[in-house]
């Protein structure tokens, strides 16, 4: 039903300057659910979160968030409407203590509101919890990992955009931070998420999105996907998925952004 619909793509063309990557992209994410987007290497699944989170303005198409058009809104505003970004790799202020970089995650909030929810938010991370007031960079890869996705968590975001949750972590970790993505799942936060660690993510998600060269080639239930024999060939082996779907024809490159 539209309704329960929270993210749509509908026929996004986006890229760096000359080079087109996402391609008529369309997909719709349903409210309350985690979804999994997969694909190889450079096939354009960082470049979709980052379109939604407004860094990257599309040349075509329309970006849905409750149906409203957010094309051109500011990250601001993009926060204040709910939507979270944790990008790949690191992205805490190593010089900053894990207290400071709390903070700044809630800069929209108001000091108050941040102060009280900075130790709500660090109970699921112990070990980040501990470090309060040590030197981000001082953090393990994987607790600096951890203190990014609190830091996050504490907008209580409605839509978390979250790229590549696992690396580093070990596999304990890992599967701490998918049970958390699951309650907050459950208390009605839309989860899109890219994980490379794709059989334990699919067991949390409800949708799965492959993309092959900016195009969707695969959209289905994670339960379905995680019984598919050719699940390991497909997503583990670095077999190719064109075909599986009809794709549509690529987008003309000649966008500037
Ligand atoms: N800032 C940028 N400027 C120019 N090209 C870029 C930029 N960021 C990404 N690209 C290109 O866009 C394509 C898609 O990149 P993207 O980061 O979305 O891939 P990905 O699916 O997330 O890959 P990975 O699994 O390696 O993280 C790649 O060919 C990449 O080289
Ligand atoms: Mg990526």
């Amino acid at each position: 039903m539209a309704n329960d619909i929270c993210i749509e793509f509908d026929d996004v063309v986006a890229g760096y300057k000359d080079f087109m990557i996402l391609n008529n992209l369309s997909f719709k994410v349903a409210k309350g659910s985690i979804t999994l987007l997969l694909g190889p290497n450079g096939a354009g699944k960082s470049t979709v979160l980052k379109t939604l989170f407004g860094l990257l303005k599309p040349r075509q198409g329309r970006i849905l968030l409750n149906g409203e058009n957010i094309i051109g809104k500011s990250q601001k505003e993009l926060l204040a409407m709910g939507i979270a970004f944790v990008p790949q790799g690191r992205n805490l202020f190593g010089q900053l203590t894990v207290f400071q970089n709390m903070e700044l995650g809630g800069i929209t909030l108001g000091t108050k509101t941040t102060h009280e929810r900075i130790p709500e938010v660090l109970e699921f991370f112990p070990r980040v919890k501990e470090r309060l007031h040590s030197q981000a960079s001082a953090l393990s890869g994987g607790e600096q990992k951890q203190l990014e996705i609190g830091r996050a968590l504490l907008l209580r975001p409605k839509v978390l955009l979250i790229d590549e949750p696992s690396i580093g972590l070990s596999p304990i970790v890992v599967q701490d931070v998918f049970k958390l993505l699951k309650k907050l799942a459950a208390q009605g936060t839309t989860v899109l998420m890219v994980e490379q660690n794709v059989k334990s993510a699919l067991k949390i998600s409800d949708d799965a999105i492959a993309l092959e060269s900016g195009q969707l080639v695969l959209h289905k239930k994670a339960s379905e996907l995680l019984a598919d024999p050719n699940i390991e060939r497909l997503f583990l082996g670095g077999g190719h998925l064109a075909g599986t779907v009809a794709a549509p024809a690529p987008a003309p490159a000649s966008a500037d952004i």
